[in-house]
């Protein structure tokens, strides 16, 4: 069952563009204190591109990539005042025509990642599209949220146009969680319904911090998403800032 298909049209409207606009505020805070040159950009799993567009009014020349071309058409619709090159891709195999010097993969968007291999793969992505010296910011929940704040839980949004139920099922096992969205959508005096199967996977933090490291890259900071204070385990969500070094060694790795 393809995942961010029906789900794309009322992703905005069911809460989640509230989180975008606190990243964006967030990342102008990280980008004070790791610092970047050049305005080059990629957001990669851009979704309904938020960020992406908000970058690009700050002045990024921005790149979107995500596998979905729900979530894209979303962000095109929204994207007339910026100029953003969008493009579908599998973010385990992506490639950008030119360098950038910031990337960025937010919102979970590599806890969707299922395995270690897929997610050393976007890593090995990240690293060749990056210029020497270019950042790599993406956040991750963890083990800890699924188990202590999601699991069973149900969240709802009802509005006139339409009502959304996300289903929590934690496996503590393998560390992951079943999150199943149901949609009703209003059109005129029927609903259609509509339901996606998402998968999001936790990685403990020594885990991402070694995939990481062996593609080439150095970890500048792991903090406790939207603060300034190192990360634990015990935190919600991650948020990882990491760079290519200024001399590309990934030929000796
Ligand atoms: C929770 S949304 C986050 C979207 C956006 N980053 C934001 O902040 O709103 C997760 C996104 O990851 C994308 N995604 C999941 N797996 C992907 C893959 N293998 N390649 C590219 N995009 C993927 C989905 O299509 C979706 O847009």
């Amino acid at each position: 069952m393809p995942i961010y298909q029906d789900y794309a049209r009322i992703y905005d409207r069911s809460g989640q563009l509230g989180f975008s606009k606190r990243m964006l505020n967030y990342i102008d805070q990280l980008l004070g204190v790791h610092s970047t040159q050049g305005n080059r950009m990629l957001d990669l799993a851009c979704g309904t591109g938020t960020v992406a567009i908000g970058m690009a009014l700050k002045g990024w020349q921005v790149q979107g990539i995500d596998g979905s071309a729900a979530m894209l058409q979303q962000a095109q619709a929204k994207s007339s005042s910026a100029e953003i090159k969008w493009s579908q891709q599998d973010m385990r195999r992506f490639t950008t025509a030119e360098p950038v010097d910031l990337a960025t993969c937010l919102y979970d968007s590599l806890n969707y990642m299922l395995t270690d291999a897929d997610l050393v793969s976007v890593f090995r992505q990240v690293y060749a599209a990056l210029r020497p010296n270019g950042l790599f910011i993406f956040d991750m929940n963890t083990a800890w949220v699924m188990a202590n704040r999601w699991d069973g839980t149900c969240f709802v949004t009802d509005n006139d146009e339409f009502t959304s139920i996300m289903q929590t099922h934690y496996d503590g096992r393998h560390q992951r969680t079943l999150v199943t969205v149901t949609c009703f959508e209003r059109q005129e005096e029927h609903y259609t319904k509509s339901k996606e199967e998402h998968i999001e996977q936790a990685y403990p933090l020594a885990q991402v911090s070694s995939d990481l490291t062996c593609v080439g890259l150095t970890i500048e900071a792991v903090y406790d998403c939207f603060t300034m204070r190192p990360a634990q385990e015990n935190n919600e969500r991650v948020l990882w800032v990491a760079r290519k070094p200024a001399v590309d060694d990934a030929y000796y790795l």
